[in-house]
């Protein structure tokens, strides 16, 4: 049985391909190459290089490989571009999984498993977030992932396919420093690179209802992401009628101030104290899952913690920033 992982050569999948050739699952990858590198690919594992968009190319892939199960993971996730082009995150994200759904239903794809992410909850005003926490995005990023959610559980659902759906709260880290995030969009690479240059990180607001004031987060080793997608896949093959929606979680909430101080301590490079800036728009003050379902059902916790996470992702920061 081969999975076919699109996205295979970004941040999040060439983690989740290494660590599924690591359990023994044969893999192959689609990826447009847009965001992904093709040097991120373990050796030996088989790139194809184009779109999700792409029927002819789709159904060439999944026949060619005999692909009996799809770990979707391309698609575009940047929050506040997809407030500025929210017909091409639509098309990109939606329209992009509806083809890949066609495709793979016609060659009897008997799996499929999307990555979703927290920003599907939008604003939860709860302490830890569960599977049954009221879904409200608040961008049309999280809206592209929520409405994939739902056209993954209504095509499982007729063409016979097992699914699962992997809501990924704020992912960082990385396995090994090559593997390293090259985004700079989120906490941990923004602070990195204050930090380097010698400049305050900034604060987006400390005026929130929280212990110091600042946004708190449940983050996420890359790593730990990828070992979530091994065991979901080996359920979808063991069960087909599944049909998971799974927090991907440590269930331990960091504020950013916390996250700050683990990093300047982690590199060394205090810096300026960090500058407060105002709030950012469209931030929840809590945000933090309860791990509760993913151990249930699948047997799986994470494994590395914050420290670990700013670890990695420092090596990876110097070797691409030396
Ligand atoms: C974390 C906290 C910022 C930078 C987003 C998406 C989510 C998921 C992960 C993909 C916030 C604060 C940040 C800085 C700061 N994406 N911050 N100074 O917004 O929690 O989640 O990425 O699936 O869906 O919404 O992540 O890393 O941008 O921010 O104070 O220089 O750090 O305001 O409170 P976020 P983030």
């Amino acid at each position: 049985m081969t999975w076919l992982i699109t996205g295979g050569a970004g941040y999040v999948g060439s983690h989740v391909v290494r660590a599924m050739t690591e359990a023994g699952e044969p893999v192959v990858v689609l990826d447009d190459l847009s965001t992904g590198r093709a040097e991120r690919l373990v050796d030996g594992v088989v790139l194809e290089t184009g779109t999700v968009l792409d029927r002819e190319v789709l159904d060439r892939v999944l026949r060619k490989y005999a692909v009996s199960g799809v770990v979707h993971i391309a698609g575009k996730k940047r929050v506040a571009e997809s407030v500025e082009r929210p017909l091409y995150y639509y098309h990109e994200n939606l329209e992009g999984l509806r083809v890949l759904l066609g495709a793979a239903a016609e060659a009897g794809v008997g799996r499929f498993l999307f990555s979703s992410s927290a920003a599907v909850y939008g604003m939860p005003d709860v302490d830890l977030v569960t599977e049954k926490t009221p879904c409200a995005p608040v961008n049309p990023y999280g809206e592209t992932k929520l409405a994939g959610e739902w056209l993954v559980a209504a095509a499982g659902a007729r063409y016979g396919m097992a699914t699962a759906a992997l809501r990924y709260f704020n992912v960082a880290g990385a396995a090994t420093p090559e593997l390293g995030d090259d985004g700079v969009f989120n906490l941990v690479p923004m602070v990195l690179e204050r930090l380097d240059a010698g400049e305050a990180p900034l604060v987006f607001g400390d005026d929130y209802p929280t212990p110091d004031g600042t946004c708190v987060r449940d983050y996420i080793h890359v790593e730990d992401i990828a070992t979530a997608h091994v065991a979901a896949a080996r359920r979808l093959a063991a069960d087909p009628s599944a049909r998971l929606v799974l927090n991907i979680g440590r269930g331990e909430g960091v504020s950013v101030a916390e996250m700050i101080g683990v990093i300047q301590d982690v590199t060394g490079l205090t810096g300026e104290p960090p500058r407060v800036l105002a709030r950012r728009p469209g931030d929840p003050a809590r945000v933090v899952s309860s791990g509760d379902l993913i151990r249930a059902e699948l047997d799986w916790s994470a494994r590395w913690d914050v420290r670990e996470m700013v670890e990695s992702a420092w090596a990876g920061w110097r070797l691409r920033h030396p």
